[in-house]
């Protein structure tokens, strides 16, 4: 295992990306977090924020236990609260292939919030498969399945507070 981005950097950044958020919504933002991934990102991203600033959740499943898109999303949980008329910026942790989030952003706009924004920690521009609009990026990376700072392989490496490369995942 690599250490590609360290907890230090990722600290730094996520004030930044906290402070361009509020600098976008200052009248204060409707944050959605992708779980699980994103709970990390979320919470200290949260703490970063000035002003004010509402959280809700909801769980996708796009890898099963592997590190290989199925290109399949499913909704596993839906939010809490409806959206519309709201400044929503989702939150999420690595933008791959793109196809996760398209799905999502899709189904948000649907439901008509006031605006409705990107933030990802990380993004592979080398793998997308489909144009996404990613307003916030903490960190473009190479083609490496990376662990750490919420992202898992087969749920193991969470709770690291760096990102790692795993050079051989199955
Ligand atoms: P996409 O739909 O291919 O963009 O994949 C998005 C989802 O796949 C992310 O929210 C992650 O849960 C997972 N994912 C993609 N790349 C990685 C990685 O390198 N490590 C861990 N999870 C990943």
């Amino acid at each position: 295992m690599n250490i590609l981005i360290s907890e230090q950097d990722i600290q730094k950044r996520v004030r930044d990306i906290a402070a361009d958020i509020h600098r976008d919504h200052p009248e204060g933002v409707h944050l959605i977090a992708v779980l699980k991934g994103a709970f990390v990102f979320l919470s200290d991203l949260a703490r970063a924020m000035p002003g004010h600033c509402s959280i809700d959740f909801m769980a996708v499943s796009s890898y099963g236990k592997g590190s290989i898109s199925s290109g399949q999303v499913q909704l596993l949980k839906d939010l809490d609260t409806g959206i519309e008329g709201r400044d929503v910026v989702i939150i999420e942790d690595i933008v791959d292939t793109g196809l996760t989030l398209t799905y999502l952003q899709d189904i948000l706009r649907a439901r008509s919030p006031r605006s409705l924004r990107t933030a990802c920690l990380l993004s592979k521009p080398s793998r997308r498969l489909v144009d996404v609009t990613v307003d916030y990026v903490g960190f473009s990376i190479e083609d490496r399945f990376v662990v750490g700072y919420g992202l898992d392989y087969a749920e193991q490496h969470r709770n690291l507070p760096f990102i790692a490369a795993l050079d051989n995942p199955k």
